[in-house]
């Protein structure tokens, strides 16, 4: 199968089954912003609610928070991306299109006679390279001017940052200790796409974890063992995932350190979660601006110190689509390709089945009184149309890993079939066992 027949196939399964569309579709879309269907916004919740049970419910040492999108705007000036949260850009004065600087399609310099606009061909109309900024701006207040201007965040993390004496003064907490958090950061992406890896508004999963400056390089390489386990855990093929340490000429303004946990997607290995080592950088500047004391007291070893920052800083629609490509496959069953996403079941949008093989003889009463019985806990589907075997291809599709058939044995035995996706192999389950069957497959 050729990669981007892959992509093309997932995109589209992804708006037949209702995992992702496009945002805005009825009137034509916005670039590079998708909404997520019934069965991706269950997908993607369980992605968030995996990541949160093992980041703040699994440990002592993590508290959650859930801080505003909109922050004072100096947070951004504290924080770098006001001066240098930036693409430099290219415009064609010909055909008015905007290039990033280092478009490969760009034959010659920007800037000089000889470079030739790559959409409508002029020679010489491109402009020298000028810094445009990633962060989205709007105003707050009923006055539109310079005073008024916001930002919608670009990453969550800074919303930690200036709350962490706040966490630490409420909590009981002593350093070292973490704060984690899930919400929406948004950038003005120049070059986007690849359906929802790279987006103008996606979901971070982020944590930073603070520790005495001199301990920040262990705890770095504990973080990143650990997140790298959490994205193995989730059922993706080993081989798919690496370690790619930052260069020099590659790490942001504020790490000392940093690797990606990178997957290998149809079009090529690329970055699902940045582990980075930020010094004390942040709560510095966070101090010069605010002019606020930000430093810890540790009354154990009577001194203050400015805490250092690991943090692990994941996108949640990047692990989602991570979970797709690496689900999707498609098998010859009886002459018919058989569609299969192969979720790990604690990952699965809907986990069961559940079916009459036909609609009489008590069969639908019975597999009704079931599913009702099934969907106060879990996430079920009822399905009594077409033949059993369309039946199984839906629920493959969707990657349910188990569908559950009442048939005559039911009504004369009180057992069903339990259809495993993966082997399609079938169990004969007692219909009071049902939801300890299940539940011992999902939990993981
Ligand atoms: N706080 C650090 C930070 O934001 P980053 O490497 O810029 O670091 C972290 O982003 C993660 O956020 C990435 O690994 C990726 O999963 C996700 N992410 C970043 N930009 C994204 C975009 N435009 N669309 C979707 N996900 C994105």
């Amino acid at each position: 199968m050729a990669d981007t027949t892959l992509m093309d196939k997932l995109v589209s399964l992804a708006k037949r089954r209702g995992f992702v569309f496009q945002s805005s579709e009825i009137y034509g879309g916005l670039g590079s912003v998708w909404d997520y269907g019934p069965l991706g916004v269950e997908l993607k919740k369980n992605v968030k609610d995996r990541w949160w049970r093992a980041m703040v419910h699994a440990r002592d040492d993590i508290e959650g928070l859930d801080a505003a999108i909109l922050m004072h705007p100096k947070v951004w000036e504290a924080s770098g991306h006001v001066a240098g949260f930036t693409d430099p850009l290219v415009d064609c004065k010909h055909c008015k299109n905007r290039f990033r600087a280092d478009d490969p399609r760009i034959k010659g310099t920007p800037g000089q006679p000889d470079a030739q606009c790559p959409v409508c061909g002029s020679k010489g109309t491109l402009t020298e390279p000028r810094l445009f900024n990633l962060m989205f701006r709007t105003f707050m207040g009923p006055v539109e001017d310079q005073a008024a201007i916001v930002y919608l965040r670009p990453e969550t993390a800074q919303g930690i940052y200036v709350n962490y004496l706040n966490v630490l003064n409420s909590s009981r907490q002593r350093i070292p200790f973490g704060i984690a958090q899930i919400g929406k950061a948004f950038r003005n992406e120049i070059t986007p796409g690849n359906f929802i890896f790279r987006t103008r508004e996606f979901e971070q999963m982020e944590m930073q974890f603070f520790v005495k400056p001199g301990t920040d390089e262990e705890w770095f390489e504990r973080w990143r063992a650990w997140r790298l386990e959490w994205h193995q855990a989730l059922g993706l093929a080993p081989a798919r995932l690496r370690f790619h340490q930052h260069g020099p000429d590659e790490l942001a303004h504020y790490a000392k350190a940093a690797f990606d946990i990178q997957y290998e997607f149809p079009f090529g290995w690329q970055e699902i979660e940045g582990v980075h080592n930020r010094t004390d950088f942040d709560l510095g500047r966070h101090q010069q601006y605010s002019g606020k004391k930000l430093e810890y007291f540790d009354q154990a070893a009577n001194e203050r110190y400015l805490p250092y920052i690991v943090e692990t800083s994941a996108g949640a629609d990047r692990v989602t689509l991570t979970l797709m490509v690496d689900a999707y496959r498609e098998e010859q069953v009886e002459g018919e390709t058989r569609v299969v996403l192969g979720f790990h079941p604690a990952i699965a949008p809907i986990k069961a089945g559940v079916f009459p093989l036909v609609k009489k003889d008590g069969m639908p009463e019975l597999a009704t009184e079931l599913y009702h019985a099934l969907k106060r806990k879990l996430p079920v589907f009822y399905d009594d149309s077409g033949a059993i075997g369309r039946r199984y291809r839906r629920m493959d599709e969707a990657g349910t890993p188990f569908c559950i058939t009442v048939d005559g044995d039911t009504v004369s035995a009180r057992t069903v079939t339990i259809r495993h996706r993966d082997s399609m192999s079938q169990d004969r389950v007692g219909l009071d066992q049902v939801e300890a069957f299940l539940r011992e497959r999902l939990e993981a």
